[in-house]
């Protein structure tokens, strides 16, 4: 057993993650009077979150008619009816109060002429239950949005009395015999203390796992450090087959440029000049739903009409829009045009591609953020002491496939409604009960046979073998061939690990040790996306399988479950919830509006 001396720390809450959800809860938990420590792996205005750009989602109406009602129906349309109707319908529902709720804590909005707040129009999101027009219902900040949200909230959490341990890498779960999680066990980047929070409330914010492929618009510290840790600790991971690509990163860089770009007036074009979006989605062209979009670019590839020396990415035109809309409400892109692509944004056209972007799958809960643990005879099961928010979880507020603007709007909403609930079930009263320490130690050892790994794959080799086997094995177009070599592929690059190299030694700063913690939880992750991803026979949302083309709601409308052990993964499936939290008789949305049907844009 590993011998090391670590301090303890006791409080109501914790929360792993300072980005949006994570600050979000933080905020929430800490103004209700419980004990909160938020640690965080980063510095909070640092988390990825910073880096969303074009807006959050909500029905506030600001630019022309909007409804809830709406926003709820291309929800459940853009997740392919995979989507949680209760937690669809909580969103839609709060999201304008969570907006206004941003505005009076100081997030600088983008204003309209009239003062209001101004909004954009995003892919996917229409009027008339996708009937009418495209909607303006995407609130931004010019393209900073996150980055003015993550400040704010930082700033507002250190008006309470929330305690914040910075530059903290969370290692492992503490969970009790009968399966309460009670905690984490923690190292100090900067001192090389290690730390044990013993907590009533342990709430994963801990972000995606984009930086299991090669090229992703996530950033470095996108880890799924929240899936790696709730898989060891026994705990299902859902819906991972389902990867979001973005239309819109930069060729080469994969840098991301906004959907707000296309919301502002921009449009694709193939070799030919051809705006092919008009022959694939006639109605809503480049503004269809971005799995949509992102299969058409894939398509003009493959048929020979991608821009380019190499006749491998697509075009996207800014360049007769006006300087000042640019200057306006889009100078973060155009900067990053520059930059990432040597473009001049005002005269030519940028080069994309669709990049990896965002995990609809994560860690099971319900719609206050608890973690599901799903037993036979109970789907909805909810395992004691721990919550997981914003795309570590999956509430599934976005089933197959996530709208733009729609991930900010989850981060607040469902953040606040996890602060909410710890406010309901945590017992501020009593202490905290006695840690199992065999659940410790185990986290110890983990942490020191790493430390000590003296095999011969040096961390980084190995990361880019597992990046590049989800490449091209998990990419936007699947085949079973291709799915099933990739299943083959990554479990040898996760059997490497156990061949792990970690040079220093060191508990200072040593980004080592540190990456190679990263890595084994981006495995867990990634073993989870493809298993889960080959068995699944049919196509829904950003899952495209050219051997099944179709969507196949009789067999296939369920939720996977992959549970990550033993060097394998395990897989079940639980049941859609298809009941909306609110009755149509009184106010609800008309059951036949969600039914099931052709997902066309
Ligand atoms: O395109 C974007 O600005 C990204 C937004 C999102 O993923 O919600």
């Amino acid at each position: 057993m590993a011998a090391y001396d670590y301090e303890t720390h006791e409080f109501d809450c914790i929360v792993v993650g300072a980005g949006g959800s994570g600050l979000r809860a933080t905020l929430g938990m800490a103004e209700q009077g419980l004990r909160t420590a938020c640690i965080t792996k980063v510095f909070p205005t640092r988390s990825h979150t910073v880096a969303a750009q074009g807006g959050i989602a909500a029905s506030l109406g600001n630019m022309g008619p909007d409804h809830w009602q709406w926003h709820m129906y291309d929800t459940v349309k853009g997740s392919d009816w995979l989507g949680d109707t209760d937690a669809m319908e909580y969103l839609a529902r709060e999201a304008p109060a969570a907006v206004y709720e941003l505005e009076h804590y100081g997030v600088p909005f983008s204003r309209t002429e009239t003062g209001r707040i101004y909004q954009r129009p995003f892919g996917g999101h229409t009027t008339e239950f996708g009937e009418g027009p495209p909607v303006q219902r995407t609130c931004a900040a010019a393209d900073r949005t996150g980055h003015a949200i993550l400040h704010t909230l930082y700033g507002q959490s250190l008006k309470h009395d929330a305690e914040f341990y910075i530059e903290y890498f969370a290692i492992d779960l503490i969970m009790a015999e009968d399966g309460t999680c009670q905690g984490i066990l923690a190292w100090s980047l900067e001192d090389g203390s290690l730390h044990v929070f013993n907590a009533k409330m342990t709430v994963l914010a801990t972000g995606g796992y984009g930086r299991a492929y090669f090229s992703a618009t996530s950033a470095h510290t996108c880890t799924g450090d929240g899936g790696g840790m709730a898989a060891r600790a026994g705990l299902p991971l859902q819906d991972m087959e389902f990867v979001q690509f973005h239309p819109t990163g930069i060729y080469g860089s994969g840098c991301l440029i906004t959907e707000g770009a296309r919301g502002e007036g921009g449009y694709l074009t193939n070799s030919e000049g051809d705006r092919f979006m008009e022959r694939y989605a006639p109605t809503y062209k480049d503004l269809a739903s971005r799995d949509v979009v992102s299969r058409c670019m894939t398509m003009e590839i493959r048929e020979g009409r991608g821009v380019g020396a190499e006749k491998d990415h697509i075009h996207l035109h800014l360049n007769h829009l006006p300087p000042e809309t640019l200057a306006e409400r889009l100078p973060g892109i155009s900067e990053s045009a520059r930059i990432f692509a040597g473009v001049d944004l005002t005269r030519e056209p940028i080069p994309v591609l669709p990049t990896v972007h965002y995990n609809m799958g994560g860690v099971p809960t319900n719609y206050w953020g608890e973690v599901l643990n799903p037993a036979s005879d109970d789907p909805d099961r909810i395992a004691p002491g721990i919550m997981a928010v914003g795309e570590a979880g999956c509430a599934s507020v976005h089933g197959a496939n996530r709208l733009g603007s729609n991930s900010l709007i989850d981060l607040v909403v469902f953040g606040r409604a996890a602060a909410i609930r710890a406010g309901e079930v945590v017992d501020r009263t009593g202490g905290n009960p006695a840690l199992n320490m065999a659940s410790v130690d185990a986290a110890l050892d983990r942490f020191d046979r790493f430390r000590h790994a003296d095999g011969a794959v040096p961390t980084a080799e190995l990361r880019l073998d597992m990046q590049r086997t989800m490449q091209s094995d998990a990419a936007v177009f699947r085949t079973s061939k291709i799915l099933s070599e990739g299943v083959e592929n990554m479990r040898r690059v996760a059997s490497r690990m156990d061949d792990i190299q970690v040079s220093d030694r060191s508990l200072v700063w040593n980004s080592d040790l540190m990456e190679t913690l990263e890595l084994d939880n981006l495995m867990a992750n990634a073993l989870a996306t493809i298993v889960s991803a080959e068995a699944r026979k049919e196509s829904r949302g950003a899952h495209a399988h050219e051997d099944y083309p179709e969507r196949d709601d009789d067999e296939w409308r369920k939720h996977t479950l992959a549970w990550v052990e033993d060097g394998g993964v395990r897989l079940d499936y639980r049941p859609v919830r298809l009941d909306p939290l609110t009755e149509e008789s009184d106010g609800g949305i008309e059951l036949k509006r969600i039914a099931p049907k052709a997902r066309v844009y």
